[in-house]
């Protein structure tokens, strides 16, 4: 089964941003400002973007860049460009399955796609709807039992990588959630305030609550038994995320996953070598998107430490901020094997669903395309610190 996107965007959208407007445009104020805001002043988030920005390239020609190719490796898997449509949480709530149709999206682009633990759609629906297996990602839960069964379904189903996420053992405050009453306690005003913004959005209630039920995290059903209550979703977190989580606790991971294993969520080079130590395949240089702690450093003033602590033992990847292919390509040349996008992916699904994922990647695609011509590049595995502009004498001996 195909779901056919019923939404034509009715402009053509040339950037992430563009479907980021149409993502607002279209979803509820609080489904809206709950995928495009970070924590506390949302200063760490603002800075991935702003740090990439100043990322400069070095513009090379007269090189011959007639063949192109962004193909790559990343933990045993061919990808065929260095991106990855990384783990977030309740994405059939912005668009119909949103997950399935995210995941149809990043196949026909040939990378992955990480199903998120919080995910509307159940891995198992994912990986029906595909013919790749998803990636599956795992929060550290107090209830290492039910962990262990996340892990059982999603090995069930031929995911060949585990992202665990280690920047959650106590959650940041997302100030735009409280004020749109997704969390918290919420007065009678606060309530009809939050049911008048979803009603005044006619066009997600007829994608979402009335064509994509069920509502329910799929890989939570029996511990959550409904997505649209934030209450019984915050309860499962403030329950199940375990603040006594160490590196020890890989060693119970690497028991019960059998294949590749990387960890998301470290910023530090002294974390990175912990996690090289504990034995892990790999380690996502990542700030959740600027959504944990803020006053942080971007991912892109962290990643070069991390690449110089570990790089030539495990591989590194990174997120955070990723706006364009050039990002992208910043990313790569900066020691990243490839590059998750949050944001980027949940914008376009909310625009129009898997038609406007794949537009999306399409537009990245293009700008790394450019990129890798106008840097004297022809293969994405040859970046590095040389693509980077440093100063005016970059290349004198
Ligand atoms: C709406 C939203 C939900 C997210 N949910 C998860 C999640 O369930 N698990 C996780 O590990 N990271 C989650 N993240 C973090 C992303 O995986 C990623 O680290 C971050 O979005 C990267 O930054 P970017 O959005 O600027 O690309 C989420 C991010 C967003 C924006």
């Amino acid at each position: 089964m195909r779901i056919a996107s019923d939404r034509p965007l009715g402009v053509s959208p040339a950037s992430v941003l563009d479907y980021r407007e149409l993502a607002r445009r279209r979803l509820p104020r609080q489904l809206f400002d709950y995928i495009d805001g970070g924590a506390y002043e949302e200063s760490t988030m603002r800075a991935n973007v702003s740090d990439l920005e100043r990322v400069l390239l070095r513009q090379i020609v007269m090189r011959d860049v007639s063949v192109r190719d962004q193909n790559c490796e990343v933990l045993g898997q061919k990808l065929e460009m260095p991106v990855i449509l990384g783990p977030v949480g309740l994405a059939g709530m912005f668009a119909r399955r949103g997950e399935v149709q995210a995941a149809r999206a990043a196949e026909d682009a040939g990378v992955p796609f990480v199903e998120s633990t919080v995910s509307i759609c159940a891995i198992e629906e994912v990986a029906e709807a595909t013919s790749v297996p998803p990636w599956f990602q795992l929060y550290v839960m107090r209830d290492r039992g039910f962990a262990e069964k996340l892990m059982s379904r999603a090995q069930a189903v031929g995911a060949p990588v585990l992202v665990l996420t280690i920047d959650l053992p106590v959650v940041g405050a997302r100030h735009r959630d409280t004020r749109n009453a997704m969390v918290g306690e919420a007065s009678t005003w606060a309530k009809f305030r939050r049911g008048l913004d979803l009603a005044t959005h006619p066009g997600w209630i007829a994608d979402v609550p009335v064509k994509g039920k069920p509502l329910t995290f799929g890989n939570l059903a029996d511990v959550v038994p409904d997505a649209s209550s934030p209450q019984d979703f915050k309860s499962w977190v403030d329950s199940q995320f375990d603040p006594s989580v160490t590196w020890e606790d890989i060693a119970w991971v690497r028991e019960h996953w059998k294949g590749r294993l990387v960890v998301k969520g470290v910023l530090d080079p002294e974390d990175a070598r912990r996690a090289v130590d504990a034995g892990v395949d790999g380690v996502i240089v990542s700030n959740h998107g600027g959504r944990q702690l803020d006053s942080v450093p971007s991912t892109a003033m962290a990643l070069p430490g991390v690449v110089e602590a570990i790089g030539d033992q495990v591989e590194v990847l990174a997120d955070g901020g990723v706006r364009t292919g050039l990002d992208v390509v910043k990313l790569v040349s900066l020691g990243a094997k490839a590059v998750l996008i949050g944001r980027a992916w949940a914008w376009a699904v909310a625009a129009g669903g898997e038609g406007a994922v794949r537009q999306m990647i399409n537009v990245l695609e293009s700008d790394i395309d450019t990129a890798l011509g106008l840097t004297g590049r022809t293969l994405v595995t040859e970046l590095d610190t040389s693509a980077l502009y440093r100063g005016p004498n970059d290349g004198e001996a």
